[in-house]
């Protein structure tokens, strides 16, 4: 379901919706329809989608979302497998089995941002209306590819600007019951006809019994007492709660935009049920609100707020310390990773021993991220340190699921040269192989299986089982068997 509330008092936004009723026709007929909104924060872009789909509605369909944010920058594939709700032991056996596929190709969810683009033009011959919010001018250069992409290929792409000052003056008269008067009208042009804004606004002044009721609705209080800007007006709100809510919001928001009770918990290292008298404060003052299995910040920028009021170093101390609390209770590894990485201090000892404990199951999930804090730690631990083979090995085998063969090469090659355990030398080669087969450089996959095959001193008719055929195989590596002596001997 979609997490996004229909506004209570819907105003404007006739044109853009005309869009999106266009695209649930189509979706009717069985016509697939993609569409991009785009708006500076707060103008009114997921309401949109949600008063659409509200209007829209039909039992028969199914409406799946999935949110991209700063902790999933590194997860291209993950709002999309969200959306289409692709999980592993799904009820839905088509969308678990696709997990299945992902999981085994070990696409992980990091496939690159083709998969976007692939399903933005697959887009007429599917039975599905495909809707992106963005904020306006995404600095990230695959997000405006794939904005080109989408407009390009015929999708629809609004943007939405300012409310029209009609449409301010009867949000405001909604809200209120009443009109505004001049000087309200004035007061609330300070919004520039940003909904998100003038909300927090209009409820800031009626939490602060500034607002008279009369024929017009007018302030009634001095203007150097009203909140100059929005981040004052979202301040205000979270001024509404206790100490101890605001302290509990403030952990939160480093979990990120959405996060679960039992994470929270653990960070606050307090029992869940401890919680519920302050996030049922913090859902009343309109801070949280509840999103599937989890919570919610009721908008990206009382999280922003929230976050950007704590210095940049304690955040970076807060995601690492998070990190740690989190990997003791054995927390999902990709949770725990994402922490890791935005705290990005690597070489700690446990974040050493976690990496090559969580690495099979990372790089499954998410095999960029993976390589990226195994290169980290790597660059922070000695060669010849206990960790450092596991780590390297760990680190090839995320390189090679992301594709990225000649680094694969690299770090192998430069592991055969410090590697002593035979085993590992081994696994290393057979890693190796695979990462020049992918690059294409055959010759020299079959001189380093030759090589590694008269290093472990195989029984000659062992051979073939021990070192499983290379294959081209989507970036699956199969299964390296250590290799084991006959007990005929040679
Ligand atoms: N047309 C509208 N009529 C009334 N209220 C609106 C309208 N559009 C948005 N709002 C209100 O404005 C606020 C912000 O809207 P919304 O969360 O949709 O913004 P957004 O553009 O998605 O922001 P962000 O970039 O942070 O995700 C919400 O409280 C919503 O209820
Ligand atoms: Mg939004």
């Amino acid at each position: 379901m979609w997490p996004i509330d229909r506004p209570p008092h819907w105003v404007g936004r006739t044109q853009e919706l005309a869009v999106l009723r266009a695209g649930a026709e189509a979706l009717r007929r069985g016509e697939g329809t993609v569409v991009w909104v785009e708006g500076e924060p707060g103008i009114g872009k997921s309401s949109l989608v949600a008063h659409a789909l509200a209007e829209a509605g039909d039992p028969e369909w199914d409406i799946g979302w999935g949110i991209a944010d700063q902790l999933t920058e590194q997860l291209p594939l993950r709002p999309m497998l969200d959306c289409l709700q692709v999980k592993p032991g799904s009820p839905d056996p088509r969308r678990a089995h696709a997990a299945d596929l992902l999981r085994k190709q070990r696409l992980g969810l990091s496939a690159d941002g083709d998969a976007g683009y692939q399903l933005a033009a697959a887009i007429d011959q599917l039975r599905l209306l495909l809707i992106a919010t963005c904020r306006s001018a995404p600095p990230r250069p695959e997000v405006q590819q794939l904005r080109t992409a989408v407009a390009r290929r015929g999708g629809a792409v609004i943007t939405l600007g300012p409310l029209a000052e009609s449409d301010v003056a009867a949000l405001v008269a909604k809200m209120l019951g009443t009109p505004p008067g001049d000087a309200l009208r004035q007061l609330t042009a300070q919004a520039a006809g940003n909904p998100l804004y003038l909300r927090e606004l209009v409820d800031a002044l009626v939490r602060e019994r500034a607002v008279r009721n009369g024929p017009a609705a007018e302030i009634s209080v001095a203007w150097d007492q009203l909140p100059p800007s929005l981040a004052a007006v979202l301040n205000d709100r979270l001024s509404s709660v206790s100490a101890q809510t605001a302290q509990m919001l403030r952990t939160a928001a480093v979990l990120g935009a959405r996060f679960t009770v039992a994470d929270l918990a653990v960070l606050l290292r307090r029992p869940a049920w401890d919680l519920a008298a302050s996030l049922q404060e913090a859902a009343a003052a309109g801070l949280l609100a509840g999103s599937g299995a989890g919570l919610a910040f009721r908008h990206p920028l009382i999280r922003q707020a929230l976050y950007e009021s704590m210095p940049a170093a304690l955040r970076t101390t807060l995601h690492t310390e998070a990190a740690r609390e989190l990997a003791a209770t054995d927390a999902d590894a990709l949770t725990v990773a994402q922490q890791l990485s935005a705290g990005g201090r690597p070489g700690q000892g446990w974040t050493r021993a976690w990496l090559i404990r969580a690495a099979p199951a990372l790089t499954t999930q998410a095999p960029q991220l993976a390589a990226d804090l195994l290169r980290l730690e790597l660059e922070e631990t000695a060669v010849g340190d206990e960790a450092w083979d596991a780590l390297v090995v760990c680190l090839v085998r995320a390189l090679l699921a992301v594709g990225a063969y000649q680094e694969a090469i690299r770090q192998a090659s430069r592991a055969l040269t410090a590697m002593t355990d035979p085993a590992r030398r081994g696994e290393t080669s057979w890693i190796l192989a695979h990462a020049q087969w992918g690059a294409g450089s055959n010759d020299d996959a079959i001189s380093v299986i030759r090589q590694a095959l008269a290093e472990v001193d195989l029984p000659r008719t062992g051979r073939p089982g021990c070192w499983p055929c290379l294959r081209r195989s989507n970036g699956t590596l199969p299964a390296w068997t250590p290799p084991t002596r006959s007990p005929a001997g040679r």
